[in-house]
């Protein structure tokens, strides 16, 4: 059975002091009460060390949102796997759909980031989705196997057992547009079988595919009640403990 998770992305959000409040406010909310899945924060690269410090990684694992794809080196303004992985940080947030858009990514320098987060011990939280004129004109399920097939299947079945996916359609995020809980379930169940296909079965069971999308407390229910639908990815409702907590509790 797939592990249950609820995964924030702080986004570019908070400065350092309010970063290390609002963990400390979420890890405080974790402590005496029995979590149904795990609890991730992926946060701006300059918080980490100073999160990694007030929280406790047994309640509330952590995460950056990116890394580079290099090792190390000339490369000014890059922060590397290994870097993160100094800070004591368990997880990276690789491929989301604004590293994508904005920054130019794709399968081929995402490839060298997972590679590179794995050798350092990181667990990827790879993200995947198709834009709102690939929905619309219902080419949205080969996009999808696309992108886990160019920038995924090159692994092992061992290393491929080490990735979280996240499914976020484009036009749901940040846009208060949700994917109804069955355009979710449609999509997690292509993703899982394409898994299946590829290492069979037991990894694909095994594999948490979370969904990200204008996730609220007010909908997480009804998109975690979905088979395939294993946990959140979740952006603007992650900024406040009251809201991530109820995303949570939907477990
Ligand atoms: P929102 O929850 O703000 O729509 O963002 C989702 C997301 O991009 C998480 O990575």
């Amino acid at each position: 059975m797939a592990k249950k998770i609820v995964a924030g992305n702080w986004k570019m959000n908070t400065n350092l002091q309010e970063g290390v409040a609002l963990a400390e406010g979420v890890n405080n909310a974790l402590k005496g009460f029995k979590a149904n899945c795990d609890v991730i924060i992926a946060v701006p690269f300059t918080h980490l060390a100073s999160i990694n410090a007030v929280i406790d990684q047994n309640l509330l694992g952590l995460g950056a949102e990116n890394c580079a794809d290099k090792k190390s080196g000339a490369y000014t303004g890059e922060v590397s796997a290994s870097m993160v992985a100094s800070t004591g940080a368990k997880y990276v947030i690789l491929g989301h759909s604004e590293r994508r858009q904005y920054y130019g990514e794709t399968s081929e320098t995402l490839k060298e980031k997972v590679a590179l987060a794995l050798a350092n011990g990181l667990t990827p939280i790879f993200c995947i989705g198709e834009v709102l004129e690939q929905r619309e004109n219902g080419t949205y399920l080969d996009v999808v196997k696309d992108q886990v097939e160019s920038a995924l299947f090159n692994l092992s079945a061992e290393d491929f057992g080490k990735i979280i996916l996240a499914y976020e359609p484009v036009w749901a995020i940040g846009t208060g547009k949700t994917a109804t809980a069955d355009q979710a379930q449609e999509m997690h169940a292509h993703i899982r079988g394409l898994i299946a296909a590829k290492y069979g079965q037991s990894v694909a069971d095994n594999c948490s595919i979370l969904y990200g999308g204008s996730c609220k407390p007010t909908n997480a229910a009804e998109l975690f009640a979905k088979k395939d639908v294993d946990g959140g990815l979740i952006g603007g409702a992650s900024l406040d403990v009251e809201s991530f907590m109820g995303i949570v509790k939907a477990f």
